[in-house]
C-alpha cells in the first residue's frame, strides 16, 4: 500500500550543513526511484539561523548544493537559554503548520536539543541522526544536547558501535538503535575531487604536507583569557618549526579582541577567516598535521589519515583515537606529541567501519522502516 511520509529536516549550525545535505540527495534520489515500494518522501528544509554569516553558513549551501531552506527561523546568536528557547517559540508553530510525521535533527547543537524538544511535546517522532556520542563531560554544552536529544528521540541513528553501547547502557530500548554510519563521510566522499581541485594552497602560500591546519572554538579552549592566552602562545611555538594556518570562529575572534590578544605579531601564523567546506577538506588533507577542538576534523582527518592531535581531555569520537589517526593532547604535551607526530614517516589508522560514503542511504531506510 502507498504511504506518504513527510519529513522536516533541521540545520542550524556549521557542522549540520555537510550532515544534511547527503541526507536531502538521498531524499531526493528515493523519491525519483520507481522500485521504493510506493512510499512518497516528502521533505521541507528548516534552518534555524543559529549561524547566520555569510562564511558560517551560506558559502555550504553553495558548495554541498544544499537546496535553499523552506523556512529560516533567523534566530541568531545569544546565550544558551535564549537561543534554544527562541528556537523552540519559532518552530513549535511550523510543527503545528507542517504535521510532519518525522522531524530530523542531526548532532549536537543548541538547535538539534530545542527542536527535539518541541517534537517530544508534540507527539512528533524524532530521527537523531549522530546519536549516541558521549564525551562524559557535562561541562560540555554540547553533552547535555546530545543526552537530551538522545533520551527523547525515537530512532537513534548511530556512526559507530561505541553509541550503541553508550545508549544501551542509558537504558534506550535497542528497537529505537540503528548502527547506520557516519553521514559527514558521505558529504566527505561525494566532494573529494572539487576539495582536491581547490586553490587554497597557492592562494595562502603552502606547501604540501609542509603545514599545520588549526582550528579552535570550544569555550574550554577560548573562552577564559588564560587558556587562550597559553594557546596562542603554543600556537607562536609551533610555527616556528612549520608555517601554520588557522582559520578563526567567529567566537575565537570575539575573545582574541576582549582579552587584547594581538591577532598579527606571531611570524608563521597565518590567522584567516573561517574557510568554506572544500578548502577546509583540502587543507585537512594535505595538512602535515591538524591541531583542532572540533569534532568533525577528528573524523575527516582520520579519513584522511591525517595525524590530529585534538587539544581537548576527552572525546565523543573514540572511533578516531582506538581506529583513526587521532591523538587527544594538552598543552603540556602539546610539544612532545609535536615531535611525536613529525618524526614518524608512515601513515597510521584505518578508516572505520561504516565510513563508506552509504550511511544516507541506511538512514533513509531506516526512518522509512520505523514508520
Ligand atoms: C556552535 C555549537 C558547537 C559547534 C559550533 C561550530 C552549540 C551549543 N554549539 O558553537 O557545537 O561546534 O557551533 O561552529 O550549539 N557568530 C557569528 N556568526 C555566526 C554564528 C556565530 O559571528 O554565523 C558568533 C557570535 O558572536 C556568537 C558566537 O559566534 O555569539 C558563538 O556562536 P554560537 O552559535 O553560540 O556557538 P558556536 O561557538 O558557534
Amino acid at each position: 500500500m502507498s504511504k506518504k511520509l513527510k519529513t522536516l529536516i533541521i540545520a542550524g549550525a556549521r557542522p549540520n550543513f555537510m550532515k544534511v545535505a547527503p541526507i536531502i540527495q538521498q531524499i531526493q534520489r528515493y523519491s525519483e526511484d520507481v522500485a521504493n515500494n510506493g512510499t512518497q518522501l516528502e521533505y521541507r528544509l528548516i534552518h534555524t539561523g543559529q549561524h547566520y554569516d555569510e562564511k558560517m553558513s551560506d558559502v555550504f549551501f553553495a558548495e554541498l548544493g544544499i537546496p535553499a531552506p523552506d523556512i529560516n527561523l533567523a534566530v541568531g546568536s545569544g546565550s544558551h537559554a535564549e537561543q534554544t528557547a527562541n528556537v523552540m517559540i519559532k518552530f513549535e508553530p511550523i510543527c503545528e503548520q507542517e504535521k510532519p510525521d518525522w522531524v530530523v535533527v542531526v548532532g549536537d547543537v543548541n538547535s538539534t536539543l530545542a527542536c527535539t524538544l518541541v517534537c517530544a511535546k508534540l507527539g512528533i517522532k524524532v530521527a537523531h541522526v549522530e546519536a549516541g556520542l558521549r564525551s562524559y563531560d557535562r561541562s560540555m554544552p554540547e553533552e547535555v544536547n546530545r543526552i537530551v536529544t538522545d533520551a527523547l528521540a525515537d530512532l537513534l541513528l548511530t556512526p559507530s558501535a561505541d553509541a550503541n553501547e553508550n545508549l544501551i547502557r542509558e537504558g534506550i530500548p535497542a528497537s529505537k538503535i540503528r548502527l547506520v554510519g557516519n553521514v559527514m563521510i558521505d558529504s566527505l566522499m561525494n566532494n573529494l575531487e572539487k576539495a582536491r581541485s581547490s586553490p587554497i594552497l597557492d592562494r595562502i602560500g603552502l606547501k604540501q604536507k609542509g603545514f599545520v591546519y588549526v582550528t579552535l572554538h570550544r569555550p574550554s579552549n577560548v573562552d577564559k583569557q588564560s587558556a587562550l592566552t597559553l594557546l596562542m602562545s603554543a600556537l607562536g611555538k609551533v610555527a616556528k618549526e612549520l608555517p601554520v594556518v588557522f582559520p578563526m570562529h567567529p567566537r575565537t575572534r570575539k575573545m582574541c579582541e576582549q582579552f587584547n590578544i594581538p591577532l598579527d605579531e606571531i611570524d608563521g601564523l597565518q590567522i584567516v577567516d573561517p574557510l568554506g567546506y572544500h578548502d577546509s577538506l583540502c587543507l585537512t588533507e594535505a595538512a602535515r598535521f591538524v591541531l583542532t577542538d572540533s569534532g568533525g576534523l577528528q573524523e575527516e582527518s582520520t579519513y584522511f589519515k591525517t595525524p590530529c592531535l585534538t587539544l581537548r581531555s576527552n572525546t565523543e569520537r573514540p572511533v578516531t583515537v582506538t581506529m583513526g589517526s587521532n591523538k587527544l593532547s594538552n598543552l603540556d604535551r602539546l610539544s612532545a606529541d609535536i615531535d611525536e607526530v613529525l618524526g614518524r614517516n608512515t601513515t597510521i589508522g584505518q578508516i572505520p567501519p561504516l565510513w563508506d560514503g552509504r550511511t544516507s542511504e541506511r538512514i533513509i531506510s531506516s526512518i522509512i522502516e520505523a514508520s
